[in-house]
């Protein structure tokens, strides 16, 4: 009898790049059967220009992965009648991660992306589910979001998928007007840099030097820059209250032009 599980199930909002298929390619190595869902999801955007704007290209998606999955592997994507066939009022309680951070600057957007994803769950029903770390606090978000409706589902987080350049791949890199592209890579620079900093300086002088490093490219304002640990995310104000047996993250959001990027890096314990 063919083996069909575990189920691997990777959401997606499109515009598909390599650090998707990063994770459509783990997904495959783990599980003989993957769902791949491509759903541009209203309720996680508080900004609706950012929503009109998001880039649309299902075309050229469905022609990526035509390319990688197997022939019994599915592509789902649902229409907002089938996700929320009534308006979905649920608010979840994400404690920290909805304090800190991008639930800062997005109000609402992790509330979203518990919707549409406990949905999703509802309808694919997987065994084990693919995130990137590039969406840091997403993950953290996801984890509780399954602890809280005591999912089965496998939450399996995959590493940060990178341009030859350093600059994290996004869908929102082809909106990079081409001067600020070409500046971008100091984001990961600086953060690569801050990581081994942390050996002879205390986080005060290493956020300033993010901040000052990325904020001397014309056209790049810091949102923040945070070092936290990988379950509440609570960002250290100094290096006495760094705990052993945690995992700490350097995460930032800078504004590039008119484009928001965020991006983040493992802290070394000292
Ligand atoms: P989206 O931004 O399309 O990302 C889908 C998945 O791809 C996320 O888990 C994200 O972290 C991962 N990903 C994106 N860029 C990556 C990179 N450079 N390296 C590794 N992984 C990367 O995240 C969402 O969609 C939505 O919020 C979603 C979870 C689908 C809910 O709507």
């Amino acid at each position: 009898m063919l083996r069909m599980s575990p189920l691997g199930f990777v959401p997606t909002m499109g515009a598909l790049h390599n650090g998707h298929i990063s994770l459509v390619e783990d997904a495959k190595r783990k599980c003989p059967l993957i769902v791949v869902s491509i759903y541009v999801n209203p309720t996680q955007f508080n900004d609706k220009e950012d929503l009109k704007n998001y880039p649309r290209t299902i075309e050229a998606d469905l022609a990526l992965l035509n390319k990688h999955l197997r022939k019994e592997d599915i592509v789902f994507t649902p229409d907002d009648k089938e996700v929320y066939p009534e308006e979905d009022k649920r608010i979840f309680s994400f404690g920290n991660l909805d304090n800190v951070m991008e639930a800062l600057n997005r109000p609402g957007h992790f509330n979203g992306v518990g919707l549409v994803v406990s949905r999703l769950f509802d309808i694919v029903r997987p065994d084990m589910a693919f995130f990137g770390l590039k969406d840091f606090q997403q993950v953290a978000v996801i984890k509780s979001l399954v602890r809280q409706l005591k999912l089965v589902v496998k939450i399996v987080d995959c590493p940060i998928v990178r341009e030859p350049d350093g600059l994290a791949m996004s869908s929102r890199n082809r909106l990079l007007e081409k001067d600020i592209r070409e500046k971008a890579p100091v984001i990961f620079k600086t953060i690569s840099r801050a990581a081994e900093m942390i050996g002879d300086n205390d986080v005060p002088v290493i956020k300033k030097f993010v901040k000052s490093t990325i904020e001397k490219e014309e056209g790049f304002r810091i949102e923040y820059f945070e070092i936290v640990d990988d379950i509440d995310l609570i960002p250290v104000s100094n290096k006495r209250s760094i705990k052993e047996g945690k995992h700490y993250f350097g995460c930032i959001a800078v504004k590039a032009g008119k484009i928001r990027l965020i991006d983040n890096i493992k802290i070394p314990l000292v």
